[in-house]
């Protein structure tokens, strides 16, 4: 099972003082020696996190395949295939949203998506859809002509948020936060089985299938485990993970520096 890692989140704090660290080109390295097998990186239309310097920047210097999620949008698509990352994983944006809530809808501008993709993949860039997990999205995934699909799995990391204690959940995705836990238990089970029929149906298409949104270190066991899921994209859960992992350090090295 491949890891990518998301950094957008290092550039939010960045720009939470608009200045120039911490960078998420400095992020690179030290993912690729943890072992990472990707970074993933979300060039937005408003830029708030990575803006076109840093994703010129880590396509350019990351020894590891970098996954440029994208919109659309036709200024955002010349400047990816200016950038030319490895991969290019498509997905829905809202200006208003806090993170991309739910998977792209492929039926409105089918003809759109597939001549986005085509484009992309004829510049060398293999192209991902970031999709809902049902049959299909994964029909019109290959029609469309996707190398990959990325199946959305914040609907899944909501629903076990909410059963199992007061994890960090998101509430976008589940209009009804009012269920009982054994209403819960069922809606976990059916989108457990949801990613897990989808990924099975997108390898027999010949999909290449990666998962990813709101995964953290207790709801991926029962991801990690998913016959045909080969890649998950982390981000949230990892970053803010590291900001207590290195804590402890960054304050002792102030301290010996004011010593
Ligand atoms: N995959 C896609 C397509 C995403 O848009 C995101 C969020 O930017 C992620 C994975 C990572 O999600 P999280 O930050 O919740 O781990």
């Amino acid at each position: 099972m491949l890891l990518g890692v998301n950094i957008d989140h290092i550039a939010v704090l960045r720009e939470a003082r608009k200045i120039n660290d911490p960078d998420p080109l400095d992020a690179v390295p030290i993912a690729r020696r943890a072992g990472a097998h990707q970074i993933t990186i979300h060039l937005r239309e408003d830029r708030r996190h990575i803006n076109d310097d840093d994703a010129q920047k880590i396509i350019e210097n990351s020894q590891i395949p970098v996954n440029l999620e994208c919109a659309i949008d036709e200024q955002i698509i010349e400047k990816v295939l200016e950038l030319k990352p490895h991969r290019a994983t498509i997905v829905p944006e809202k200006r208003e949203e806090v993170t991309t809530e739910g998977g792209l809808d492929l039926v409105k501008n089918f003809q759109t998506f597939k001549d986005v993709t085509t484009k992309l993949k004829d510049h060398g860039i293999a192209v991902s859809l970031f999709v809902d997990p049902n049959a299909r999205s994964m029909e019109l995934s290959k029609e469309i002509g996707a190398d990959w699909v990325e199946l959305h799995t914040g609907l899944y990391s909501n629903i076990y948020a909410m059963l199992y204690s007061n994890l960090p959940y998101t509430r976008h995705c589940i209009k009804e936060l009012d269920l009982c836990r054994s209403e819960l238990k069922v809606l976990l089970d059916r989108s457990i089985k949801d990613l897990q029929d989808s990924s099975r149906y997108a390898n027999t298409l010949g999909l290449k299938v990666a998962a990813g949104h709101g995964l953290n270190y207790q709801n991926v066991k029962e991801i990690v485990t998913m016959e045909g899921i080969i890649e998950l994209n982390i981000g949230q859960c990892i970053i803010a993970r590291s900001v207590f992992t290195g804590l402890q350090k960054a304050i002792t090295d102030m301290l010996e520096l004011m010593r």
